[in-house]
């Protein structure tokens, strides 16, 4: 299967990862309404065999569950798998001795020695400083903890910054991961996916189907409403719904010429801009084996700048 190094010398991964932060999460997701632990377990299963080996969490999500359930449905498998986690600079860690104790914490209930990727979730980090921040993860490479190093939601200076730190260590800043979808294109406007490119960084682009907007299982018309905090959001309203029908109306046309899904469209134009992982978000199995099918073809260039013309609204 085609693969993508993570940065200069990372692992190699396949080219979509799966999000894990509804796994767990009661306060946006309401996990345990509608899908519960058996339900990831089949979408952990049905990952493996699709060949989707690359997973994504942090120790927020859950509060600790969704790393403790990736441990656990890792735990059962012998087939190797490539873990990505998250540290939170939160107010109240300001030494390197708080964020090594994070990642130890993050290990155990992830049941591993080392992991592929150690990614810095935001880049407010308090009374923690940048320097302080690199410097402990360029340690934490060399003692084999982790593979690779990676921040999250970091602007193109901010992500030049933590470049160039980790770059006097000798250690490769890996990944950037940032909201990124047709319907979220503002890192291409803010030179964000440009600057990675430049620095050889690999961008892990989160909330790929806009939080299942990309799906086209919502529409104006539906009385299929999302679940949790979505509800609330204005993207998922009436008038929401309606400005974006036009995208959907494009990803239905281009699919049904290719019998795919709106969801594997979207999944694959973002694969189709080059150094882009996509992380798609699942609750169950049918969810993977759709999103799944996403890698493994090609849009032609038409169907992707008619996709990029149709999408340009939401560079901003
Ligand atoms: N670094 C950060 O700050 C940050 C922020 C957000 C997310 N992330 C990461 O990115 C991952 C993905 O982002 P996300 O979960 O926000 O959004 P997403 O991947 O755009 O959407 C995920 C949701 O869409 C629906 N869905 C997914 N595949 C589907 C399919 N084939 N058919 C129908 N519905 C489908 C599911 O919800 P329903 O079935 O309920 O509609 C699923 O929970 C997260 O899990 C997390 O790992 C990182």
């Amino acid at each position: 299967m085609e693969t993508i190094t993570l940065g200069k010398n990372g692992a190699a991964v396949p080219p979509l990862c799966i999000g894990t932060w509804a796994w767990g999460d009661k306060l946006f997701w309401n996990y345990g309404n509608g899908y519960d632990q058996q339900q990831l377990q089949a979408a952990f299963t049905a990952a493996l065999e699709a060949g989707v080996t690359f997973f994504d969490t942090a120790e927020i999500y859950g509060m600790g569950l969704s790393e403790e359930f990736l441990g656990q449905f890792i735990k059962q498998t012998t087939q190797p798998v490539q873990v990505a986690t998250k540290f939170s600079p939160l107010p109240w860690r300001f030494t390197a001795q708080s964020i090594s104790d994070a990642l130890t914490e993050s290990l155990k209930r992830l049941q591993l020695q080392r992991i592929e990727l150690y990614q810095v979730h935001w880049p407010f980090a308090f009374f923690l400083s940048q320097e302080t921040l690199m410097n402990t993860l360029a340690d934490e490479v060399k003692q084999g903890r982790i593979a690779s190093i990676g921040v999250s939601n970091y602007s193109a200076t901010q992500m030049r910054e933590a470049h160039q730190i980790l770059a006097a260590k000798g250690v490769p800043l890996a990944t950037n991961q940032v909201r990124y979808s047709l319907l979220t294109r503002q890192v291409e406007s803010q030179g964000i996916i440009a600057t990675a490119r430049e620095l050889g960084v690999t961008i892990l682009a989160y909330s790929p189907l806009a939080q299942g907007l990309l799906t086209g299982k919502y529409t104006p018309e539906s009385a299929d409403k999302p679940s949790g905090a979505r509800r609330i959001d204005s993207k998922f309203s009436k008038e929401g719904l309606q400005k974006i029908a036009s995208v959907i109306f494009l990803l239905r046309r281009l699919g049904e010429k290719r019998d795919r899904t709106p969801a594997q469209i979207a999944l694959n134009w973002l694969i189709a801009q080059g150094n882009v992982i996509p992380i798609a978000g699942v609750k169950t199995a049918e969810q993977v084996k759709q999103n799944a099918g996403a890698f493994g073809w090609k849009l032609n260039n038409d169907e992707i700048e008619e996709l990029e013309k149709a999408t340009r609204p939401w560079l901003n």
